[in-house]
């Protein structure tokens, strides 16, 4: 095949180095079991069920990259993927920045994926690529929100009274989910620029809004929703057994 009918290569980095603090004590998050498979499996199958992902990297914890490998080697996954393991870093930025390094030249479309969202649906998958293939730099799938949010000035000390310094119109704000999909040379110029302060940045997109590049937004999916606390793991486990009893799944 010549190079020009070489399709665009996509790969997806899937950060999953985080321990998990808010889930409660345990192993690493994203190797917890969400009816009996690891959350991080589910999370890669999400991703290679898209046709157009040809390259899995997964992100392990720091000192968990031969486990985790070993787990990936331990499940059926679909064979047109490759996947590889890299270890991960003290943030999620530094995981995601470590993740684009193990990324080949010739992919042009990166998707970051967190592995604590596993059940999103393959249709949202394949509509931020499309939208990154027709010419957007930065794509973030995200849903409107249900709860009116407020601006505060955070307590001194946790759970003491916070004063409320503003309310955003709720109609324009937007909770965003991943896979969040971007130009390559966009993405990894946003890693290589936006200093990491702190706990780092929690969305890619917002890096690269840093940049001054546009982001836009797609409509996500409630399936998409991140595994953070502890009964966020009882509504993943639901969403599993309506899958199984709707398609045998
Ligand atoms: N992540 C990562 N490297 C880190 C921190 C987080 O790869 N140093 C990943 C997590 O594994 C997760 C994703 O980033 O898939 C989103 O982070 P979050 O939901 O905050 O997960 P954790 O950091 O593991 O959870 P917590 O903040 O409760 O400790
Ligand atoms: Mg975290």
């Amino acid at each position: 095949m010549s190079d020009e009918a070489r399709p665009p290569r996509t790969a997806v980095v899937i950060p999953a180095a985080g321990r998990g603090v808010r889930l409660g004590p345990g192993a690493p998050k994203a190797l917890r079991a969400l009816n009996g498979t690891p959350m991080l499996v589910h999370a890669v199958r999400a991703m290679a069920a898209s046709r157009a992902v040809s390259l899995v990297v997964v992100v392990a914890p720091p000192d968990g990259a031969g486990e985790v490998k070993n787990l990936l080697d331990a499940h059926a996954l679909p064979e047109r993927t490759d996947y590889v393991v890299v270890p991960g870093g003290d943030t999620r930025q530094e995981s995601v920045r470590l993740g684009l390094d193990a990324v080949p030249e010739d992919v042009t479309t990166v998707l970051v994926h967190d592995a604590a969202r596993p059940l999103v649906p393959v249709d949202t998958v394949d509509a931020v690529i499309e939208a990154v293939r027709d010419g957007a730099v930065a794509v973030v799938p995200a849903l409107p929100v249900a709860d009116t949010v407020k601006e505060v000035e955070p307590a001194e000390r946790p759970g003491g009274p916070e004063q409320v310094v503003a309310t955003p119109v709720r109609a324009r704000l937007r909770a965003v989910q991943t896979p969040q999909g971007f130009d390559r040379d966009t993405l990894v110029n946003a890693h290589a620029t936006v200093a990491l302060t702190g706990e780092g940045a929690t969305d890619d997109a917002g890096m690269v809004e840093k940049l001054g590049a546009p982001v836009v937004v797609v409509p996500g999916h409630e399936e998409a929703f991140k595994v953070t606390r502890p009964l966020d793991l009882v509504l993943a486990e639901a969403v599993l057994a309506r899958r199984r009893a709707t398609d045998g799944f």
